[in-house]
């Protein structure tokens, strides 16, 4: 069947579905996408599906009809053209208080960690996505609060994606969004807003104040910083990784903790986790030595 549907004769709709994605072309968007972002999508047919779907959005949206249109365009790779392509290809699935034992955990090191470096505590959420982790992180930090008076908390938010950045710190959310959060915390830290007549949920401003937002890829030669973190936050993300990959990044991050801080990973990523610096503490919890 042809890619062009005529319904009639002034009025042809393209049928994107209809075009297939070569392995050839597959191979290149993944290559690309490995470039950029660290992300490793080997061929399988679940690979091929979801880039196919995604690019197929992208079609649409610059009204083009190949596969290969776009690549040249991609090629050709303005800032805001590898934008969108990092924003489309990337999965930024989150929710507030995903694998909360990490949260609870948390709770009760941050106290120690003031008396051990004093009250100034920084925590690195180095793959923020839509900002569920980092207002999650700013939660338990107020939440411990009345365990360490005069400890002030400041959260550094990052993701190589600019489009869920922007979201996270608008920190504005919809009800489907909200899920994971528990109506005490949501009241106690959220604010309901109108919006072109919709409801939504909003960061109150003592979250707000506490987290940066700034985007950083991960696949950075150096993570130039300029303290160490206590807590460094990065979950869910080395997944899309492979195994070198996995390693440079773990390496940096550690050397980015302060002796006896804590790097807390995905609870399905702490697998490939073997460095002579870290010692496994609880499920994908581990303490710089
Ligand atoms: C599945 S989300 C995880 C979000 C959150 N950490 C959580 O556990 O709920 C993965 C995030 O990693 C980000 N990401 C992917 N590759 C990255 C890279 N090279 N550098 C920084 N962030 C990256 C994606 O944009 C996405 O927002």
């Amino acid at each position: 069947m042809s890619a062009v549907k005529k319904t009639d004769a002034t009025n042809a709709l393209y049928d994107f579905e209809e075009i297939k994605l070569s392995d050839k072309m597959f191979e290149k968007f993944a290559a690309r996408m490995y470039e950029l972002a660290g992300v490793d999508l080997p061929l399988t047919p679940k690979n091929h599906a979801l880039i196919r779907n995604r690019i197929v959005k992208l079609l649409r949206r610059h009204n083009m009809k190949t596969y290969e249109e776009y690549w040249s365009m991609l090629e050709r790779g303005s800032n805001d053209v590898i934008q969108e392509y990092i924003s489309a290809l990337t999965t930024n699935m989150t929710s507030f208080y995903r694998e909360s034992n990490h949260f609870d955990f948390l709770q009760k090191a941050l106290p120690d960690l003031a008396k051990k470096f004093g009250n100034d505590l920084r925590i690195w959420c180095a793959a923020a996505s839509t900002g569920q982790e980092p207002y999650t992180l700013a939660m338990t930090a107020c939440e411990a609060q009345p365990e360490m008076p005069g400890a002030k908390v400041r959260l550094l938010a990052t993701d190589i994606d600019l489009q869920v950045l922007k979201k996270a710190s608008i920190g504005t959310y919809e009800e489907r969004e909200m899920q994971g959060l528990p109506p005490v915390q949501r009241s106690k830290y959220f604010e309901k807003v109108k919006l072109d007549g919709d409801e939504y949920f909003r960061a109150k401003d003592q979250l707000h104040n506490m987290i940066r937002f700034a985007p950083f890829n991960l696949m950075n030669p150096k993570y130039e910083f300029q303290h160490k973190f206590h807590v460094i936050f990065c979950r869910n993300v080395l997944i899309y990784f492979d195994e070198p990959t996995t390693k440079k990044v773990i390496d940096s991050l550690t050397s980015c903790l302060a002796p006896g801080g804590y790097l807390v990973l995905g609870h399905s990523e702490s697998g490939n986790v073997k460095h002579p610096n870290l010692k496994p503490l609880s499920r994908a919890v581990y303490q710089k030595t």
